[in-house]
């Protein structure tokens, strides 16, 4: 048994995509969510699937017992899906290269703090950019760093404005953040 814990405070779509994909799998589990937000949409979709809730508060997150507590569920992977906390130099340490990010834009490009959600996005369309797209990576000390594990484009002048190139790079990150955490499982 493969045991996957998510990372998420956002809305939570990524996280239903992957759960929606592994439904059927008896080798992969997801035992743990974590979340910084004690709103956050996860925390819903957690309860629906009977996953266990972490909420972390900062102090909590940047403490190396926070890793005893992750531990108990034995991570084969930990999956950043909308978590936007940089995570602790202990933590990847515990964890090599079984931590990894789904990011809105085409790395090394639109990255590091602050980037994110429609921040990015309107950020790609005021610089004009021909394309933009997804990036999937491994987690290192800083933030979007890590060794790159697949991209996928899509052509900016397609979509109207900011929320259109939101709404398909969403549609992108879903169809394959699940691909490449089962490509990492085997
Ligand atoms: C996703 O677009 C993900 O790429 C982004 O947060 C969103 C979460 O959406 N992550 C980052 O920007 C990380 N820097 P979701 O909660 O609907 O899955």
């Amino acid at each position: 048994m493969k045991n996957i814990i998510l990372f998420a405070s956002g809305g939570g779509s990524n996280v239903s995509a992957i759960l929606h994909y592994f439904k059927d799998r008896k080798d992969v589990s997801f035992p743990l969510i974590v979340t910084n937000k004690s709103r956050a949409g996860v925390i819903d979709i957690a309860q629906e699937h009977n996953i266990d809730v972490m909420l972390v508060d900062k102090l909590v997150f940047t403490s190396p017992v926070f890793i005893d507590s992750l531990d108990v569920y034995k991570p084969d992977l930990i999956v950043l899906a909308g978590f936007l906390w940089k995570i602790p130099t202990f933590l990847v340490e515990a964890y090599p290269r079984k931590i990894i990010n789904i990011h809105p834009a085409l790395l090394p490009n639109y990255g590091g703090k602050g980037m994110y959600g429609h921040f990015v996005h309107e950020a790609v369309v005021n610089n004009k950019e021909k394309e933009t797209g997804i990036t999937i990576h491994m987690v290192n000390e800083n933030y979007d760093e890590g060794t790159i594990l697949l991209q996928k484009k899509i052509p900016v002048s397609e979509f109207e404005d900011a929320t259109e190139v939101a709404k398909n790079v969403l549609a992108l990150e879903h169809i394959w953040y699940s691909q490449v955490i089962d490509n990492l499982l085997t």
